[in-house]
């Protein structure tokens, strides 16, 4: 009853980072770090999907399997890139013997996009630089001027998370370059990226340890970006890329429209209490694909315009009034599966939205108009983690939900901020519910079932 009915999920067992992320021959490959064994952070596999538009998608055989002394303890995160035709998957092979780790950033590559043929460690453990620990992994793979560049998470030797990346001309011979970045993230930094959109670039990466700052920073771990190009190490604004709660190791792609296209993993590490573990014997999902563009120095995250794909039973409303408390249910707008768009123009009181209404629960998104705060509250959603996240937001335009089973993902005023979650309520909590503080006229309502 908690799987996803348009989010990739495992069929059963664990499932986390998005890997490998790559439009190759007109079709779309996914990759996700997959435990088949069970729901635990143990056995790293790569499952394998395709699509011919990011929302239909193929399960194929298991890409990679942690069976070689490479890789024995885990095929853990990497990317994809095309070579010659072929794709070239990079990826950390996670080594422990007697709880002594060894890491090696290895290659597999496939001429059908369908078997994968390992060809082994491309950077040795024993080629990592003395300056690093072996929690030295995540390889994405992305060209620059020419010049094949590897981004990797590192943690340093005094026990510091950064980001190291080294270089190559054939994808077979690498070369250590240097680490880029300069700031305090915390004891080590996961599944970096570098995209960039026209004249500008950012950095992502996910620090573990960083301290809670008020609205900042809340969960066990984070997941950001720092708008800068790989030169300039004392850029360290770093930006959170989502406000929500589950939401982890994010890898980017390029797109058929050649834009920059994200998946997360909709899921937070050492965060095991979700009841699907106990009742479905499954775990995780991955988010959304989004489209980025970098604008007045932030990320902006929008839905993929393919998701559209997904609609069915349009329902729109225009200029409806709310006094106090508008029920959606009135209207035919309700479920546990939908996309939700309100149009919010000239706001000028607070907001409130609650979802997955029913007996004795419901989850809460509001915009406090005065201190200019937008809040995801889901202390009463149902099973599962509760808490509620908030962020600054200085007006409130346009709300984007996209509802599924037990996820939430709610994009505000055309990707500047997102929120995403688990919830875990009753099958029959359905309702949703508006409400102001003063009257106020919405523009529009858009609802499609899903
Ligand atoms: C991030 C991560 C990566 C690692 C993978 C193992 O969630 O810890 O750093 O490669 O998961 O599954």
């Amino acid at each position: 009853m908690w799987k996803p009915k348009f989010h990739i999920a495992p069929p059963h067992g664990l499932l986390n980072d998005p890997n490998g992320l790559i439009y190759w021959n007109k079709e779309y490959h996914l990759f996700y770090q997959w435990n088949p064994n069970g729901c635990e952070h143990k056995t790293k596999h790569w499952a394998h999907l395709k699509s011919k538009d990011l929302i239909n998608w193929e399960t194929l055989p298991i890409a990679l399997s942690p069976t070689d002394w490479f890789d024995k303890n885990g095929c853990y995160s990497g990317s994809a890139i095309e070579k010659d035709g072929e794709i070239y998957l990079f990826y950390t092979g996670n080594v422990k013997n007697n709880d002594i780790r060894e890491s090696y950033q290895c290659l597999a590559t496939s001429k059908d996009g369908i078997n994968f043929e390992k060809k082994g460690p491309v950077i040795h453990d024993r080629d990592i630089p003395k300056e690093y620990t072996r929690h030295f992994r995540d390889p994405k793979i992305f060209i620059e001027n020419g010049i094949y560049k590897m981004v990797i998470g590192a943690q340093r030797v005094d026990l510091t998370g950064t980001v190291v990346v080294f270089s190559s001309k054939d994808l077979i011979n690498w070369c250590f370059d240097k680490e880029v970045i300069n700031g305090d993230f915390g004891f080590m930094c996961e599944c970096p990226d570098f995209i960039t959109d026209k004249d500008n670039s950012a950095l992502l990466f996910s620090p573990q340890g960083i301290e809670a700052d008020g609205d900042l920073y809340n969960n066990r771990y984070q997941s950001g970006y720092i708008i800068r190009d790989l030169e300039e190490i004392n850029q360290n604004n770093f930006i959170e890329l989502d406000r929500g709660f589950e939401f982890y190791a994010p890898q980017t792609f390029i797109d058929e429209f050649n834009k920059n296209v994200l998946i997360g993993w909709m899921g937070m590490p050492e965060e095991l209490e979700h009841p699907s573990i106990e009742n479905e014997n499954w775990v995780h999902s991955l988010t959304l694909p989004r489209t980025l563009e970098i604008k007045n120095n932030k990320i902006l995250q929008t839905p993929h315009p393919n998701l559209k794909k997904l609609r069915k039973d349009e329902i729109t409303l225009e200029n409806i009034t709310v006094n106090e408390i508008l029920n959606l249910s009135d209207f035919n707008i309700s479920g546990d599966c939908y996309e939700l768009i309100i149009d919010l123009k000239n706001l000028n009181t607070d907001f409130k939205i609650d979802l997955r209404i029913g007996e004795n629960e419901k989850t809460t998104f509001s915009y406090d108009y005065k201190n200019k705060k937008a809040t995801l509250d889901r202390n009463i959603s149902g099973a599962g983690y509760d808490g509620s996240r908030s962020c600054s937001l200085e007006v409130l335009e346009k709300i984007h939900i996209f509802m599924d089973n037990s996820s939430v993902e709610i994009f505000l005023n055309d990707g500047e901020e997102v929120f995403t979650g688990n919830i875990y309520p009753n099958k029959n909590s359905l309702g949703i519910e508006i409400m102001t503080k003063m009257l106020f006229t919405i523009p529009m309502i858009k609802f499609f079932k899903i």
